[in-house]
Parts: structure tokens; sequence; C-alpha cells
């Protein structure tokens, strides 16, 4: 009998702790955000099936619904705010072939002019012919100014909202003064307004998000109507209790990011009973985004936003392919 007890403990507790924190639990945090529920963020665009932080990439998450386009924002060496992930361009660009020179540094040195020289979607097709695509070829980076006009509302789309903005401050300390620049771009395109006529807004059309707990008290100071997430690196989980990482976010913002690895109820129950916003990187498996919904997760950065709608039911009804193909056909790409 103890062994069975012992056997069975893992799962009692899963059930005991679910019992605790139900899934949907973090429902009246998202509406008070105003974040859709559970979110749908495209993980540097639709980044299963097109070259990460590409205009490719967004217009296609763009086009499925996707909730959010995330973007990791750093800074080229005359200013220019871009989209990129990586601290050097090499896995995802030519730069070893257009600037040997350079090839292992940052962005930040180079000028716009000069990464507007490199191939940012050949890669894309090298790595996964099986995804290819020729308009990929020649993609360039992506300028943060893109990126809004992408998301922009526009009455070409009839008009349609148009998804919003999952920033990350992936240059925080690296880049003097960038989340000034960054909030003023916003500030200046319109993205910070408050809906005309008083009425509230919908939907947060910008969520800002950083692992580096000093970037999201500049951002508080430079725009606090923003919702700020803090994201924790996997790494440094299991350095504190749990409790000190929820404390930090709540302490910060409105919502906190941690890896899919921590999705259990232990760890998004004290998330949500302290007023957060869970959001988790970066899932892209059916199974592991129907789990994590199960277990209360309010939203997911996701590479595959096609497959997470699915998941959500948020495709009416429509076969995930059938949707796929059209936004590529919507697209041109
Ligand atoms: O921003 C959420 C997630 O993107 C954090 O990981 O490395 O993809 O920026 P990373
Ligand atoms: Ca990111």
């Amino acid at each position: 009998l103890l062994l069975s007890l012992l056997a069975a403990a893992p799962v009692l507790l899963l059930i005991a702790a679910y019992a605790l924190s139900p899934s949907s639990a973090g429902a009246p945090i998202a509406a008070r955000l105003r974040v859709p529920y559970p979110a749908v963020i495209a993980h540097r665009g639709l980044s299963a099936w097109a070259p990460e932080e590409t205009r490719a990439a967004y217009l296609l998450a763009r086009e499925l619904g996707a909730d959010y386009l995330e973007a990791d924002v750093q800074r080229t060496s005359d200013g220019v705010l871009i989209a990129l992930h990586d601290d050097t361009l090499e896995r995802t660009t030519d730069v070893a072939a257009v600037f040997p020179e350079r090839r292992g540094r940052g962005a930040d040195a180079f000028t716009w002019q000069e990464l507007q020289r490199l191939d940012a979607g050949s890669w894309w097709n090298a790595a996964h012919p099986e995804r290819a695509r020729p308009a990929y070829a020649g993609l360039r980076i992506l300028r943060l100014e893109e990126l809004l006009d992408l998301a922009a509302p526009a009455a070409a789309r009839g008009g349609a909202p148009g998804p919003g903005l999952y920033l990350e401050t992936k240059g925080a300390g690296r880049y003097a003064g960038y989340e000034r620049e960054i909030v003023a771009l916003l500030r200046a395109r319109g993205w910070l307004d408050p809906p005309p006529g008083g009425a509230p807004a919908a939907m947060a059309r910008v969520l800002f998000q950083s692992f580096v707990p000093e970037s999201l008290v500049r951002l508080r100071e430079l725009a606090p109507e923003v919702p700020r997430v803090l994201l924790i690196d996997r790494k440094d989980v299991g350095k504190e209790p749990w409790r000190a990482f929820v404390q930090r976010a709540a302490a910060l913002g409105a919502g906190i990011g941690p890896s899919g690895y921590e999705g259990m109820p232990w760890h998004t129950g004290p998330a949500h009973l302290a007023g957060l916003l869970v959001h988790h990187y970066t899932i892209n498996q059916e199974w592991q985004l129907r789990l994590l919904r199960q277990l209360g997760s309010d939203g997911v950065f996701t590479d595959s936003a096609d497959r997470a709608l699915a998941v959500f039911g948020r495709l009416g009804g429509r076969e995930r392919t059938a949707v796929l193909a059209e936004a590529f056909t919507k697209t041109g790409l």
C-alpha cells in the first residue's frame, strides 16, 4: 500500500494543486488588463513557417489572427531600432559573406544602411528546405517602424484592427537610453494613444517584456500605462524560491513570462494569486499547448500561431492547414 501511495504521489499532488489553481484563474486578470485570453503571441512572427522577425513572418502571423506580434528590439550604430533576436547576425543573415571581418559583432556594430545589405531570409530556405519559399530569399532585417506599419489597422484590410505588439527590450543595458526611443516611437505613431471619445480600449495594443528588471523600471517611468511582463530565464529558476520571482514580477508590472517548464500549478497559481498574468514561452507542440492551457496558462509565445489558434478554438472550425494556405495566398508569399 505504501509503495502504491508513493507511486501515485505525483499525480495526487498535481490534482491537489490543480484544484487550488483552476485553469480559468487568469481570466479576470486578463480582462482587467484587456489582454486577449488565452493570448496567442506570435513569437518572432510566424517563425515556424518563415524566417524569424522578418516582414514575411509578421505578415503571416497577422493574417492568421495572432493576438500579438512578438519582437526583440535592438538598435543599430546610427540609432535605428530593429527587430533581431540574437546577439550577432551570424545565424540569421549572410553577414559572414558580406562583412566577414565583423561577422561576430552585434547589431550595434553596423549602420542601418549596412544592415540593409544583409539577406535575412535565405538561411531559412537552407535550414528548412521543406518550408522554403522563393519569396524568403533576400528578405531584409526589419525596422521597428516597419513592424508598426505592418501591425497598424489598415483600410486596405477592411479596417481590421490588426494585432498588438509584444516588444522585448532585448538590448536592455547594452543600448543606453533605448527604452526612451522605443516609447517615443510608439507615442509618435499613436500606439499609446487612448481610444477616441474616452471609451475604454478594446485591447491592450502594446505589452513590454524583458528579462532585465531595470529595463521594466525604465519602461514604467516612460509609459506606465503599458503592461509589463518580467521574463524568467530557465537557468535562474531554482536559485531562489519561486515566490521571489513572482514578487519581483508583481513589483515591476502586470505579468510574468516563464518557460513552459514553469507551467505547473505551483508556478501559475501563486502568480495568479499575486494578480499576475502568466504567459509561457516558447510553446509549439499541440500537447504542450493543451497541457499548459489545462494548467492555467494565460497565453503562449509560440512559433506556431496557427497551431495555438487551432488548439484554442480560434479558427472558426476551419482546418489549420486551410487557414495557413489562405494566409500564404493573401500575403503573396
Ligand atoms: O520573449 C519571450 C521569449 O521570446 C523569450 O525568449 O530568447 O526567444 O527572446 P527569446
Ligand atoms: Ca523574445
